[in-house]
């Protein structure tokens, strides 16, 4: 009997002891491939680093906490570089946070600041997308279009403007690309023209979609045209690289994989891969001028901003990340992981698309291939397969209502960056046992 409130409180979980590189290791001895990086693609450098320890270790014993209203340490400093120096051109700081949720609270906020120091007071909304998870906390969960963590919630949040995501499995315009002349970026346009430019200040988006899609990059061209609309309506263009931040995708930010720069990032996960919970917002240079020739202060300060234990793990996790070229193998196992997913694909009945940058994976389970139909939402499918994967020693991150916000199952593929070859294969290898088994138990039951 244990008094902590775990996530799931119908299901038995095991008790996990140790970690090492993409394995973890319960109290029963029984081995797991860590397919998610922790809690939803956070431990990037892999499980059991010591370097990360000893590093922590000192730094707790040197110095753990320090009043950041009133002073500034290395720490901090190193950690903003270290960012900054795997940025897009044109960043020019860095504010520390403990989380993603907060990071994307902080960048709606910097946005917010910025357009009211520039004289455009009325620029107050935030236009997002449907299918999209920009975190927990009020703001951030108003913004995010994920129907089954916003709607019990949706009395508390203040509206923002929600846009059709782009996805072109399931394209909302029923368009195929190219052809579509990218309608998803243009329903930007319509959505500022409709509340008037002079009311908008930013659109958020995650360049690849995580939790509420399952993997999916957004087709190229998408964000070009996306800026191009930001700057002719000075609306500021954030990217929420929680998820697919830092070597995730196989790039330093996602977004690298289009030409384009954004005004605000939101990171967090991979920034102290789980070893400490930290998350940052990245400043343009653009915004942060005008906050200045302003005399503007930044405002949204939390307790443990910029805190000096956590940046210190975070330089040193940024060091790791890029002294082993980790980026680099995200984007080869990546190309592995998609050609394997492909395969499994071809067959196994019920996985109807599979997608993915890098190391950002994702299945998408469907009862009818050719009609793109889900199963049933009471199926519950994409559990099952967490569950069976779990079995046979994989941990996956189960999601759903790609469809509708309701209907539609997938799993988000995601492990840390330090996997090898045979143990992609490994990984593919358990997850098309998985399926095999959770396609026989739907069958045998009658269900399809
Ligand atoms: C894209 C994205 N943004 C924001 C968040 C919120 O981060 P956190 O859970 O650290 O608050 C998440 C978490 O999954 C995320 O995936």
């Amino acid at each position: 009997m244990t008094h902590a409130l775990p996530r799931n409180l119908t299901q038995k979980n095991p008790r996990m002891v140790r970690g090492e590189g993409i394995y973890l290791l319960d109290a029963e001895g029984r081995r797991y491939i860590d397919g998610a990086s922790g809690s939803s693609l956070v431990c990037n450098i892999g499980h059991g680093v010591k370097e990360i320890a000893a590093v922590m270790a000192a730094q707790a014993a040197e110095l753990a906490c320090n009043p950041f209203h009133c002073s500034h340490t290395q720490a901090y400093a190193q950690m903003a570089d270290r960012l900054i120096g795997l940025a897009p051109p044109g960043f020019a700081k860095v504010f520390g946070v403990s989380s993603g949720s907060e990071a994307v609270e902080n960048s709606l906020k910097f946005g917010r600041q910025y357009q009211v120091a520039r004289g455009c007071p009325a620029k107050q909304l935030t236009i997002s997308r449907w299918q999209s998870y920009h975190g927990n906390t009020l703001g951030a969960l108003a913004c995010s279009g994920y129907t089954s963590r916003r709607r019990k919630h949706a009395p508390l949040l203040r509206d923002a403007l929600h846009i059709p995501p782009a996805f072109c499995y399931r394209c909302h315009f029923e368009k195929t690309y190219p052809a579509c002349e990218l309608k998803c970026a243009r329903a930007l346009e319509s959505a500022i023209l409709q509340e008037g430019p002079e009311n908008v200040s930013a659109f958020i988006a995650e360049p690849v979609v995580g939790a509420a899609l399952g993997g999916v990059p957004a087709p190229p061209g998408y964000f070009e045209k996306v800026r191009e609309i930001c700057d002719r309506y000075e609306v500021l263009f954030i990217a929420d690289e929680v998820m697919c931040g830092l070597g995730r995708t196989g790039a330093n930010f996602a977004i690298d994989h289009w030409s384009v720069v954004p005004d605000l990032i939101a990171t967090g996960k991979g920034m102290g891969s789980g070893y400490f919970p930290m998350g940052a917002s990245l400043v343009s240079a653009k915004i942060d001028q005008a906050m200045q020739a302003r005399g503007a202060l930044f405002e949204g300060v939390h307790t443990c901003c910029g805190h000096v234990l956590g940046s210190r793990v975070a330089a040193a996790v940024l060091d790791h990340l890029v002294q082993n070229e980790l980026t680099r193998n995200s984007r080869r196992q990546g190309a592995l992981m998609l050609q394997g997913l492909n395969a499994i694909k071809e067959r196994r009945h019920s996985v109807g698309d599979v997608r993915g940058l890098g190391l950002m994976c994702g299945v998408e389970f469907v009862a009818d291939r050719g009609a793109r139909e889900p199963f049933p939402v009471e199926l519950k499918v994409a559990e099952r397969v967490m569950d069976a994967c779990m079995d046979r020693g994989l941990i996956v991150f189960p999601g759903h209502g790609t469809v509708d916000g309701t209907a539609g199952d997938h799993l988000l593929l995601g492990p840390p960056l330090v996997i090898t070859s045979s143990e992609t294969a490994e990984l593919l290898a358990i997850l098309e046992d998985g399926i095999a088994a959770v396609e026989r138990e739907i069958a045998g039951a009658g269900k399809l």
